[in-house]
Formats: C-alpha cells, structure tokens, sequence
C-alpha cells in the first residue's frame, strides 16, 4: 500500500452523512467543519439558526457539502426530523451531540428552573439524539453516535452541579447504549474536554455589553492554562480531531468510551 493510503482511508468520510448538533458555534461548529474536511456532508443544526446557517455556508464555501437548520435539541420532534434530512443527503452515518448548556449556582442556591434547563438541553437532547440516530443507523447497518460529556463529570469543581450532573448522566448514557446496540453495528461515544474558550466559557470574561474583557480573559485563561500539564487551554479543533477519530473507521473497534482532550487536567 502506498505511503499514506491506509492512514487516508482510515480518516476518509466520503460520501457520509452527518448531523452535528449545536453546530452554530464553538466546539459543534469545529467538528461540523472538520468533519465536513474528511468528506462528510454535514447537517448543521442549532437552536440559533442564523449561526448554524453561518457553519453550513462556511462548509461549503472551502467546497464542502452542508446544510444549516433551526434546532432546539429539547423538543423530541426534532430529531426525526434532522434524521430525514440526512437521508436526503444519502443516509445518517454519524451523529454528534454538542448542543449544550451551562448554569452556574452552588447547590444551596440552585433553582430548579436552571436544572429543568440543562435536563431538557444536555441530557434529554442527548438521548433524542441518541435515539433518533440509533434507530435509523440500527435499521441501515451501523453509525457512529458522539455525545458532548465534559472533565465537569469527573472533577468536582464548585458552582456547576447542575451542568455537571447532566454530564455525567451523559457519560452512562453513552455506555449503556453503547452496550445496547453493538451488535447492531452502531458505535456510540463520549468526549470530555477540558476547558476550551467558546461563546458558552466566555461568561467568565464578558462586560455587561456582552463584549470580552481581554484582562479579565487573560486573568481566567492563564490560570486554567498552568494547571493542565500541557501547560494550555484548548482548542476548538482539539475536540474537532477527537470528533473526527471517533466518527471515522480509524475508530471501528472503539465503543462505550470517553475520551478526553484535556490536556491532562484530568485523568481516568
Ligand atoms: N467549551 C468548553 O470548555 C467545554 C468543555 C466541556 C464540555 N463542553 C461541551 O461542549 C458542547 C459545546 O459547547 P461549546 O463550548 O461549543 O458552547 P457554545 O455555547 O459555544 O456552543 C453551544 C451551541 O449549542 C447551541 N444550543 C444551545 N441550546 C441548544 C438547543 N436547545 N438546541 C440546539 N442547539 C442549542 C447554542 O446555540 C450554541 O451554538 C456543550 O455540550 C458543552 O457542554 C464544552
């Protein structure tokens, strides 16, 4: 085999479909792309459609094939429809969970309308997602499911339990499924990041305008950055490539793990 021939085929999505949740910005729009680099055509999906449409038309602007769509991961309904769409592109062959949400309070404060929040988006929206797209990719033969957990589900840090426990959740979600529909020819993944900076981590360094404070993000960042042995933050892209691992035949022996692009921040 020539040089490269086998690490190409290994990384190739070709001809597959994608449905990317969350697509519109940070860490979703980063896999979207990449994936899309590797051949995918991608469905770009996001509550904001105006951002997922933003993701789509990069796509397809460096000669990508993509299509960005209004989607609030917390409404059932959706998801069969993202499932048809997919197939309008030629099938559903990966499908990544990204959509999520953050809510800060320490448990004695917590109010229960942010825990109903972050229920409906991160754990529910994952597992619709989880079910649409293991229905369909059960009845066709096999796919690949990446769901968003997060270094949250395995470092207790203070003021996110709710996001934290959604996390978590997510991890045994993704592992009892994982168990479910082996023999069924679908794969189905967590990745854990560490702290990457996106819309959803900027609230540490944002004025009340909404614009970002580069000392205050500087005095979040350097800190978060000497504690990882690597010595940095992440990148969108990080997350990215371990999308693309994961969703590519390079991973076909791989189920029921979670990943986690950290830095060593954490480990497990
Ligand atoms: N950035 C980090 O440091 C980090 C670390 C660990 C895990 N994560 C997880 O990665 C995922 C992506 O986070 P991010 O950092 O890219 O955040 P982000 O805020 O940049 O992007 C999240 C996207 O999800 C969309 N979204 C929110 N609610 C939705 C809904 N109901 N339906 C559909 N789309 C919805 C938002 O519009 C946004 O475009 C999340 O699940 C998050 O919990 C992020």
């Amino acid at each position: 085999m020539a040089s490269g021939q086998m690490v190409g085929q290994a990384f190739d999505l070709n001809g597959k479909v994608a449905v990317v949740t969350g697509a519109g910005s940070g860490l979703g729009r980063s896999s979207a792309e990449i994936l899309a680099d590797a051949g995918c055509a991608v469905i770009c999906a996001d509550v904001d459609r105006e951002s997922a449409e933003a993701t789509a038309a990069v796509i397809g602007a460096a000669g990508g094939t993509a299509a960005g769509v209004a989607a609030d991961v917390a409404d059932q309904t959706v998801h069969g429809h993202l499932v048809e769409l997919a197939k309008s592109f030629g099938g559903l062959d990966v499908w990544v969970n990204s959509a999520g949400v953050m809510a800060e309070d320490k448990v004695l404060d917590l109010a229960e309308s942010d825990l109903d929040r972050l229920i409906a988006v991160n754990l529910k929206g994952t597992l619709f997602g989880c079910q649409a797209a293991g229905r369909q990719m059960a009845a066709s033969g096999g796919g690949s499911i990446v769901n968003m957990s997060s270094a949250a589900m395995l470092v207790p840090s203070p003021r996110v339990a709710a996001y934290a426990m959604t996390k978590g959740a997510v991890v045994q979600l993704t592992r009892i499924m994982a168990l479910e529909v082996g023999k069924l020819g679908v794969r189905v993944n967590a990745i854990a990041p560490g702290f990457v900076p996106t819309k959803m981590t900027s609230r540490y360094y944002l004025r009340p305008d909404g614009t970002e404070d580069e000392a205050m993000k500087a005095a979040v960042l350097e800190p978060m950055a000497k504690f990882a042995p690597l010595k940095r933050v992440g990148e969108p892209a990080d997350i990215g490539f371990a999308v693309l691992y994961l969703a590519s035949p390079a991973s076909s022996y791989v189920t029921g793990q979670i990943l986690s692009p950290n830095g060593g921040m954490a480990m497990h």
